[in-house]
C-alpha cells in the first residue's frame, strides 16, 4: 500500500482507503460479523483511513469502526460526516445547535473525545455561502471537538467555493471513470491550495467491478434499487447518475483494455490514482475479499497512455453528454 499526504494535516493516508457506507446500511442486508472482517482486512492490507457518516445505519457504521479501533493498535484516521440526519435539507438546518448535537452523537458512536475529520455531508449549495457555518467549525476545532474539517460535495462549483475557506482540509467528491469533470479545473486548484481530495463512489456503486449485467437484481433496501432515479437522495450517488444500460456499454469497453491479471475493480481504482491531486479513493467494501481486491490496486503499475486515452474516448462518446455539465 502506498500513502499520500492528506491536505495540510499531519497524516499520510493509504491511497486506497475504506468507504464505510455499505456496512451501515442502504446496500441490502449486511452482517456485522462480515463487516468487521472487511474492516480488519482493510487494516491488514495497509488501510489507515476510513470514511463514514453518522447517518450510515444511524450510527451502526461508526460503532463498527469504534469496535475495530478498540481491537487494533495501528493508527487509524476516521473521517465522519454531519448534516444528513436533518429531516429536511435546508441552509438553516446547518446551525450551531444541530451541528453540535450531531458532533456529540458521532463522538459517542466512535468512542472518542475528538473527531479526526468532520465533513459537512453534501449540504445545500447555499451553505457554502454562509461563512458562519465554517466559523462554527473553527470554534469546534478550538474547543477540541474536531481535529480538522472538510466537506463532501455534489458539484464541482461547491468544491471550488468550499476551498475558499482557509481551514477546509479535504473535499470529498464523486470521481471515477464515469465522472471526470473534477479533473478539469478543481483538481489543479485543490492541489495548489494543498486540499486533500477523497474520491468517492470510485467503483460507481459496484458497476466498475464488471460484475453487473442487465439482469442483476438488488434488494428493496439497496439504493441501487430504490434510488435509481434519485427518489431518496441525489441521483448521482447511485451508479454515478449514469443510466444503467449506458454504464454496461462503458464497462464492456473497459473490459477490452484490461491488462492480464488485473481485476476490473483494480483497473478502475488505478485509473483514479493516476491523478496526483487525489489523496485517496474510498471504495466501499462489504466483504474481506472485496477489500483485498481493491487494496491491491495500489501495487499496480501506472496505466498506459493508450488505456488512459481509450478511457477518455469512451467517456467522451456517451458519458460526457449525459453527466459532464450536471455535477
Ligand atoms: N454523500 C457522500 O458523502 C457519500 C455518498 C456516497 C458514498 N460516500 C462514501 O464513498 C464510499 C464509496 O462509495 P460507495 O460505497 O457509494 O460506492 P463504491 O465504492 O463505488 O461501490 C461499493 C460497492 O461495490 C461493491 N464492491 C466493492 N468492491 C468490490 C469488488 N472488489 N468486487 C466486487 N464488488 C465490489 C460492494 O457492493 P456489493 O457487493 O453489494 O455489490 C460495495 O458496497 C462510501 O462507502 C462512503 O464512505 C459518500
Amino acid at each position: 500500500m502506498k500513502y499520500r499526504q492528506l491536505g495540510r494535516t499531519p497524516w499520510k493516508v493509504s491511497e486506497i482507503s475504506f468507504g464505510a457506507w455499505a456496512i451501515g446500511g442502504a446496500w441490502g442486508n449486511v452482517d456485522d460479523t462480515e463487516s468487521l472482517a472487511a474492516l480488519r482486512q482493510a487494516i491488514d492490507s495497509g488501510v489507515n483511513f476510513i470514511d463514514t457518516a453518522d447517518v450510515y445505519g444511524m450510527g451502526r457504521s461508526e460503532r463498527l469502526i469504534a469496535q475495530l479501533k478498540r481491537e487494533r493498535k495501528e493508527d487509524i484516521v476516521v473521517a465522519t460526516k454531519a448534516g444528513r440526519r436533518l429531516p429536511k435539507q435546508t441552509v438553516e438546518g446547518y446551525n450551531e445547535a444541530n451541528l453540535t448535537g450531531f458532533i456529540e452523537d458521532s463522538l459517542r458512536n466512535l468512542s472518542t473525545d475528538c473527531l479526526d475529520l468532520l465533513q459537512l455531508h453534501c449540504p445545500p449549495t447555499d451553505v457554502y455561502y454562509r461563512p458562519e457555518v465554517f466559523g462554527f467549525l473553527d470554534r469546534m476545532m478550538e474547543a477540541g471537538k474536531i481535529r480538522y474539517y472538510g466537506v463532501s460535495v455534489e458539484r464541482v462549483e461547491e468544491a471550488l467555493k468550499a476551498i475558499e475557506y482557509p481551514n477546509v482540509q479535504t473535499v470529498q467528491i464523486i470521481f471515477n471513470c464515469f465522472r471526470q469533470r473534477p479533473a478539469d479545473l478543481f483538481f489543479a486548484q485543490a492541489f495548489h491550495k494543498q486540499v486533500g481530495i477523497l474520491a468517492r463512489v470510485p467503483l460507481s456503486s459496484g458497476m466498475l467491478t464488471g460484475k453487473l449485467s442487465p439482469d442483476s437484481q438488488f434488494a428493496a433496501d439497496d439504493h441501487r434499487n430504490f434510488n435509481r432515479h434519485g427518489e431518496a437522495f441525489d441521483v448521482g450517488e447511485t451508479f454515478s447518475g449514469v443510466d444503467y444500460e449506458t454504464s454496461l456499454w462503458f464497462v464492456e469497453g473497459l473490459r477490452r483494455l484490461l491488462p492480464e491479471g488485473v481485476s476490473m475493480a483494480q483497473f478502475a481504482l488505478r485509473w483514479i490514482l493516476m491523478f496526483d491531486a487525489v489523496t485517496c479513493a474510498i471504495p466501499g467494501g462489504k466483504r474481506p475479499s472485496q477489500v483485498a481486491d481493491n487494496c491491491a490496486a495500489s501495487n499496480l503499475p501506472p496505466l498506459s497512455d493508450h488505456a488512459m486515452s481509450a478511457i477518455r474516448a469512451l467517456y467522451d462518446t456517451r458519458i460526457r453528454p449525459a453527466v459532464h455539465q450536471r455535477w
